[in-house]
């Protein structure tokens, strides 16, 4: 009967067959074990030669890594391996052999793995974070569904900016100047006039000359948006939606986060409510952790956030930032215009900013003074003005970044692991 590694607990004492690749392999003089992957998972299959024979134990020993094929036996339980069972090896039929596979055991540099992130995306390690970015997928779907959002998908094509017009991808569309999506939010407006709560999930762009461990030029992005919500309320749907996600990764991917070592002790606290704290009470806090030179005014770096992020055990939510550094259409403080009702939240262990979100100005007078103040003509955003023509309401959005994400729950350093084939300042292969 043929089945899969995930599913070899339901043949605990049966024969199966296997469809599978060499990852590693050990040998003595009488007996071989072998590391199969089947994509669904890892497992160990035994071969003794007393039990399969002199040819059949030589072929066993010869196979290469990476090599395919269909591996029969019966699944017995291993208490020492993550997985819980292992196979004993009856027979093996080679699919297709792999001559000096490049990715060998020991040790490569990243740029090495990198230019062979076709092959790299086998390792254990990396099937293991790309489990994880699925299962925050799933459950990302599951939470929003659940609270009867309705998906709604922008164009990556656009005609405007929605964020900032230095990091935009410039193609063009016909004769007309066109620009790759940095974001649906200016689109997932709109439909939340249409449908009340929606989200979007989808690739966006970013022409960024930055080259961290934390940016990508192409990465995916969450975009709910909600009418009739305001700024407060939409930080609530955020800390539950964050808390769904990693209770989702600690219950379904546990044999992963194994694989990976994360301390999940801290990914256990990940309950919602999380801490708030104000701009102005972060720039005092950055302050006294001696950050001297900060000033009210400037937006955080990466070493500011870290700082602010190490105060607490949960994510930290920094609040009401001053208008000047943020977008033009985050609704302003009705008590102090200065600062705008939008919130950062920041991810704990120095992983940084996971989502950025604020309510949005609904009055039509105020969008269109923005509109002078930014520099913003062109038919391109005639129609998010008329938004607040038609039966404008206050409504709040925001953005969580999937890679930094799948980069903090999974405890790997660098966003560039977190995406099957990273788009970076310098990389556009494979
Ligand atoms: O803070 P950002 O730029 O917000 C927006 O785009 C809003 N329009 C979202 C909204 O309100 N609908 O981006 C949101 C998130 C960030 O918090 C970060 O997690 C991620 O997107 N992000 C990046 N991730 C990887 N590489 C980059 N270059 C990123 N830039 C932003
Ligand atoms: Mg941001």
């Amino acid at each position: 009967m043929k089945t899969t590694i995930a599913e070899v607990a339901k043949h605990v004492g049966e024969e199966v067959t296997i469809g599978a690749w060499l990852a590693n392999k050990r040998s003595s003089g009488k007996i071989a074990f072998l590391q199969l992957r089947d994509g669904t998972g890892f497992m160990q299959g035994i071969v003794v030669k007393a039990d399969i024979g002199e040819d059949k134990f030589q072929e066993a020993k010869a196979l290469t890594q990476e090599s395919s094929l269909y591996v029969t036996g019966k699944i017995v339980e291993d208490t020492r391996s993550p997985l819980g069972f292992e196979m004993q090896v009856t027979d093996f039929e080679l699919i297709h052999e792999a001559v000096d596979y490049p990715i060998t055991p020991k040790e490569h540099g990243t740029e090495f793995l990198m230019d062979h992130r076709h092959l790299w995306l086998r390792s254990s390690r990396q099937h293991a974070v790309m489990k994880v970015r699925n299962e925050i997928i799933r459950a990302t779907y599951e939470f929003f569904n659940d609270k009867g959002y309705v998906k709604v998908d922008p164009p990556i094509l656009t005609g405007s900016s929605a964020e900032g017009t230095t990091e935009l991808f410039h193609t063009k569309y016909f004769d007309e100047d066109a620009y790759l999506s940095q974001s649906g939010q200016l689109y997932m407006e709109a439909a939340a006039m249409a449908f009340g709560k929606v989200f979007s999930f989808g690739p966006t762009f970013r022409a960024e000359k930055s080259k961290t461990r934390r940016h990508l030029i192409e990465f995916w992005m969450i975009e709910p948006e909600m009418a009739f919500m305001n700024h407060e309320e939409s930080l609530e749907v955020q800390e539950q939606y964050v808390s769904h996600v990693v209770q989702s990764v600690l219950e379904n991917c546990k044999i992963e986060l194994d694989t990976l070592g994360r301390d999940t002790d801290q990914l256990a606290k990940i309950q919602a409510p999380f801490p708030r704290i104000s701009y102005d009470d972060a720039i005092q806090l950055l302050k006294d952790k001696g950050f001297d030179d900060i000033e009210w005014g400037e937006d955080f770096g990466a070493p500011h956030e870290t700082a602010i992020a190490e105060a607490y055990d949960k994510p930290v939510f920094i609040t009401n930032y001053p208008a000047e550094i943020k977008a033009f259409y985050m609704k302003p403080d009705p008590e102090r215009p200065e600062v705008v009702l939008c919130a950062d939240l920041i991810a704990p262990e120095g992983y940084g900013e996971i989502i950025g979100g604020s309510q949005r100005i609904d009055d039509l007078e105020l969008m269109k003074q923005r509109y002078e103040e930014h520099d913003l003509t062109g038919d391109a955003y005639k129609w998010y003005l008329q938004l607040r023509e038609y039966g404008s309401v206050p409504h709040s959005g925001f953005g969580l970044g999937l890679e930094r994400t799948v980069a903090w729950i999974s405890g790997v350093e660098h966003v560039r692991e977190t995406i099957p084939f990273p788009r970076l300042l310098n990389r556009l292969y494979p």
